[in-house]
């Protein structure tokens, strides 16, 4: 429940209570949890121990987190529906803006570190190279939503309208998946972990969808049948 539903009834403020204080030490420890990866890379990076390629080491982590930390926000839903800790919901934002964090620390490694702002040599990347292709499109999809994930912006588009866009998570997604297919060379098992969890999670969004449409179905014709009942009962 989050604290700003606080009401009157003591059930309903100890349950408030017991979100404040779980928001108050969580949010925190999810947050500088998901700063270690930087950390790591700064103080390897001070140490001189970011191995024999820094920029290659840089781009690998910075991309690796980026992906974990988009499907570890794609996986809230499904988690939060599946256990009824519905509270889950207030980590979703955090950690797709930590996504889009990585993100752009991935793009500037390669844009800056290893393209020294080479727009000629970035273009020809862009369009000779279909992993780097499959990347801008996944950093692209990825800007509007970091763009509107305020709640001023859910304000200003409307509720439907916000979430139909933010639905390009899921292209976000797939493109940064097919983005680690495509890049990887010989041995392509974790890209295909990431890909099978990515799989796991649309397979469930599917499911919903399916699920809600049957059961609109049934009760659609629950209801003619009832109707028809009551005709002929006239
Ligand atoms: C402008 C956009 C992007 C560019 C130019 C780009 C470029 C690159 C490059 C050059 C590599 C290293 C390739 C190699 O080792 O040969 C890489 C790796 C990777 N990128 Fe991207 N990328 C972009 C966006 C993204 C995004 C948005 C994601 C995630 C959502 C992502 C996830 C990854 C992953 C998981 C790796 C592999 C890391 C590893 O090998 O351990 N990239 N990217």
């Amino acid at each position: 429940m989050p604290a700003w539903t606080c009401g009157s009834g003591s059930e309903h403020r100890a349950a408030c209570t017991i979100s404040k204080m779980r928001n108050r030490t969580l949010k925190p420890i999810v947050f500088s949890l998901a700063l270690v990866p930087l950390l790591r890379l700064v103080v390897l990076g001070m140490r001189g121990e970011l191995g024999a390629n820094p920029i290659e080491m840089i781009t690998h982590q910075t991309g690796l987190w980026a992906l974990t930390l988009l499907l570890a926000t794609l996986a809230i839903t499904p988690v939060r529906r599946v256990t009824g800790q519905l509270w889950l919901i207030q980590y979703r934002r955090m950690l797709g803006l930590f996504a889009f964090f990585y993100a752009v620390l991935h793009m500037l490694t390669y844009v800056w570190l290893d393209q020294f702002f080479n727009l000629q040599s970035m273009l020809k990347d862009v369009v000779k190279r279909p992993f780097i292709t499959m990347g801008s499109a996944a950093f692209l999809l990825l800007v509007p939503l970091a763009l509107t994930s305020t709640q001023s912006a859910i304000r200003r588009l409307g509720g439907r309208r916000w979430q139909q866009l933010h639905r390009l998570v899921y292209c976000a997604a797939i493109a940064g998946v097919i983005h680690f297919v495509w890049l990887v060379k010989k041995d392509i098992r974790q890209p295909m972990i990431y890909a099978f969890v990515l799989a796991v999670l649309l397979g469930y969004r599917v499911f919903i969808v399916l699920l809600k449409r049957y059961s609109l179905r049934q009760a659609s014709r629950a209801a003619s049948v009832a109707q028809a009942e009551a005709g002929g009962n006239d």
